[in-house]
């Protein structure tokens, strides 16, 4: 892997992890996608059907197979804060992004996006909360951090790529 973003949910990881990939012609992988690949259905049925558990077993599997891979790797917003793969991304020599942003920003964003179970539980005050309770580890586990409120997406892969 070339780079690796970790977040909060609707930090931008996903839109930035596609573009950034594109100007350096390499490939984007997007863990949830892959999760939702090895479950063969979406996020929200994993949550409702099988429960969150499962759903971190399959995460943390598909992200000891991303990576190895090439590209850039877009991770979920709880990734990091599971034990085990905050270590393996510490230990890994890849350099880890952080997508920072504001807890306004992010409720912005998630307000139409129906596929995130965490969100819709939780409601505005738990997810600032949530983002509260992990910011140390998303600090902790990153190598450089980006604060994306005020910037576009591509001048955030522009800050990106001059740090890689
Ligand atoms: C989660 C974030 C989601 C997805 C799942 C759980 C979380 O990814 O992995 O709904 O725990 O914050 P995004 O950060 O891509 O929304």
């Amino acid at each position: 892997m070339k780079a690796i973003l970790v977040g909060f949910m609707g930090s931008g990881k996903t839109t930035v992890g596609h573009l950034l990939a594109k100007k350096l012609n390499i490939p984007y992988h997007d863990l949830d996608d892959m999760v939702i690949e090895k479950a063969g259905k979406p996020i929200k049925q994993i949550f409702a059907e099988d429960g969150e558990t499962v759903f971190r077993q399959l995460e943390h599997e598909a992200l000891e197979e991303a990576l190895n891979g090439e590209g850039i790797l877009g991770t979920g917003g709880g990734t990091p804060i599971q034990d085990v793969n905050f270590e393996m991304l510490k230990d890994s020599e890849v350099p880890v992004v952080l997508l920072d942003v504001m807890p306004e920003t992010i409720m912005s964003r998630l307000k139409n996006n129906q596929d995130r179970p965490l969100a819709k539980q939780l409601g505005l005050d738990g997810l600032v909360d949530l983002k509260g309770q992990r910011d140390a580890r998303y600090e902790q586990v990153s190598d450089f951090r980006v604060a994306t409120d005020e910037l576009t997406p591509n001048e955030v892969v522009e800050t990106i790529n001059k740090n890689l």
